[in-house]
């Protein structure tokens, strides 16, 4: 727990991805809010009086499972309100009393009408009936004693609970999320019931966090490998205004899987705002390590463990010593999507979170100044630290870089395109596979090629189609929109062996660029949140070298996505210019929102 006095509100994670969510959504209020397993904090922790409140936060368990996360009810007796989520809802009424029972209609995932009782103080000026998003199997049939029903759904009767004197509320929807109409609303009357007064700023931030991180630190020196990426440059000038950039060298790693003129950019760019840099050239070191390749966490890990040896290589050769630290530009959400929050199951492995680099921060030989911050909070922090807005405001861009967008392959097929039905539309389900997210669990399924006959291009409309096809599937985890082929009219699909090569990241970087010049050539670029551009080893009627899928992406901190809603001119220019300048058989529209499918594609 941080030892920052400032008011806080304590979120006990019980394994929802959205638990996040809500510490992201608070802090927007400017109220402090961490995250801490429920079973490592102990009340005495809890009692402090800057924790102003409590959240108990969702998750895939049942209560009444022996293995169900748990925490100690003596929370409950603290003084301090509580507010439990979905299955925080469901321990809050088990723990004090009342029964949790499995879902007499079955499970209910999605949008509800709420209509509250108005009296709860939780619905201040929340219209009577308004939509919340609910996902649930179990509910809540009989109240614990004190506990009073405050709102209701025509499926879930216990829609909302509280207890009046003790200040206890549960609730069985999430307002964290978007679709929740007036979910901000509830979390702020939540707030206004804990009595915060609001005092968490990223100007406060910067402040308390100087402190710390002069004291941590201490006289050593300071070594940062920078990706170019927001999160690792804001940690870096964060740092070298902190200590002076006498104290801090910026390493780059150029590994080789970087977009275009992407080296060239980062040096300049760091350069410019005085700071020290040296960049390590070790493309070869890199894609020599990633040869015959193919299975995207070996991928993952291995482009770690390049990184770790050309660190370590690093320090061999220039006598670094004792005196010395490492920095990491890790942020929150990559040390919750490794399964960093323990109720989490694991998503992927982020490369900042391998053994040989968790080891080292075990010994306190690491530090991650913005560890703490979604991205978002980055960003502003970079704003407030004088960063220009465009460096700042640049995509994201993974540590592992193209190596987590060009797609490898073991095995090779050709087969015709076979049809499958869905809700009266015809999809080809493709051969190769990628990464998704479903529920709280990874994926790892085939992506579904749409049929474009009598289908518009209106993608809200294609996006709500791919969740429906995906929840219904039990193969299928994504969604593509075609664009263009090299073929006129494509009978057959081939996948490739494929693995890692120069010339297969030579055709992702064009085609990346194409992309990249055409957004802010028609000044969109920052009309959404990320474009990754993906490289498949899937070729059509045999025509070209592997296939290309355009994933735009609008999202606040990366932990939920939806299709970035571009005009079909752009994809169209884009997917004529892939197909006219390379060697590409198909260029494709990813549709899929996140969850089900992930960002990247692996
Ligand atoms: P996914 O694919 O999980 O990505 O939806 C969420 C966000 O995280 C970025 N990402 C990474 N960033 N190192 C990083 O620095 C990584 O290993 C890594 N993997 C994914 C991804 O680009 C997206 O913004």
């Amino acid at each position: 727990m941080s030892n920052s006095a400032h008011e806080r509100i304590i979120i006990l994670d019980f394994g929802g991805q959205y638990a996040h969510l809500i510490a992201s959504r608070i802090r927007r209020e400017k109220v402090l809010a961490e995250i801490h397993n429920p079973d490592e904090v102990s009340v005495e922790l809890l009692d402090k009086p800057e924790i102003k409140g409590i959240i108990l936060s969702g998750g895939p368990q049942s209560v009444y499972a022996d293995d169900s996360p748990n925490c100690d009810p003596a929370i409950f007796s603290l003084g301090k309100p509580v507010l439990g989520i979905c299955y925080g809802h469901q321990f809050l009424s088990d723990r004090l009393g009342g029964t949790v029972s499995p879902g007499k209609h079955g499970k209910e995932y999605g949008r509800s009408e709420i209509t509250h009782c108005q009296q709860c103080p939780l619905f201040n000026d929340i219209p009577r009936t308004s939509v919340f998003w609910m996902s649930h199997g179990d509910s809540v049939t009989k109240l614990a004693e004190g506990f009073e029903t405050c709102a209701s759904t025509p499926n879930c009767q216990q829609a909302a609970v509280w207890h009046p004197e003790k200040k206890l509320f549960g609730i069985q929807f999430h307002p964290e999320v978007t679709h929740s109409e007036f979910g901000i609303q509830l979390l702020k009357n939540f707030l206004d019931i804990c009595d915060v007064s609001g005092d968490w700023t990223i100007e406060q931030y910067l402040e308390e966090q100087s402190a710390a991180l002069k004291q941590q630190i201490g006289d050593r020196n300071v070594i940062l490998f920078v990706s170019g990426g927001v999160d690792s440059t804001v940690c870096f000038t964060f740092l070298s205004q902190v200590l002076g950039p006498n104290r801090v060298k910026g390493l780059f790693v150029d590994t080789g899987l970087l977009r275009q003129g992407e080296v060239e950019y980062v040096e300049q760019s760091i350069r410019s705002i005085g700071a020290d840099l040296t960049v390590l050239r070790e493309a070869k070191t890199f894609i020599g390590n990633l040869r015959e390749k193919t299975d995207p966490e070996e991928k993952r890990s291995i482009i770690g463990n390049t990184f770790l040896q050309v660190q370590r290589d690093y320090f061999k050769s220039h006598e670094i010593n004792e005196d010395t630290i490492l920095a990491q530009g890790t942020i929150y959400p990559d040390t919750i999507e490794s399964g960093g929050s323990k109720n989490a199951d694991k998503i992927k492995t982020h490369h900042n979170r391998v053994p040989e680099i968790q080891k080292l921060i075990d010994e306190g030989k690491v530090i991650e100044p913005v560890a703490d911050l979604y991205k978002d909070e980055v960003r502003a922090l970079g704003e407030s630290l004088g960063l220009p807005h465009e460096l700042v405001w640049r995509h994201p861009f993974p540590g592992p870089g193209l190596g987590v967008r060009i797609l490898c392959s073991e095995g090779h097929s050709d087969t015709p395109l076979l049809q499958e039905i869905f809700e009266k539309r015809v999809y080809f389900p493709l051969p190769i596979k990628s990464v998704g997210v479903q529920g709280d669990f990874r994926t790892y399924r085939h992506p579904a090629l749409l049929d474009t006959e009598g289908l518009s291009f209106d993608l809200e409309a294609l996006e709500k189609y791919a969740t429906e096809l995906i929840n219904k599937s039990d193969t299928i985890n994504r969604v593509l929109y075609p664009l263009g082929f090299q073929s006129a009219s494509p009978q057959s699909v081939q996948m490739k062996e494929a693995t890692l090569t120069n010339d297969r990241i030579t055709r992702l970087q064009v085609a990346d660029h194409i992309v990249t010049s055409t957004l802010l050539e028609m000044d969109l670029y920052s009309d959404v949140w990320q474009f990754p551009t993906v490289l498949v080893p899937v070729t059509f009627d045999a025509l070209g070298e592997d296939s290309i899928i355009l994933r735009p992406v609008d999202s606040i901190d990366a932990m939920s996505a939806t299709v970035g809603k571009l005009p079909q001119t752009f994809f169209s220019k884009v997917a004529n210019k892939i197909l006219q300048e390379t060697d590409i058989s198909a260029v494709f529209l990813d549709v899929t929102s996140k969850p089900p499918g992930t960002i990247e594609w692996e």
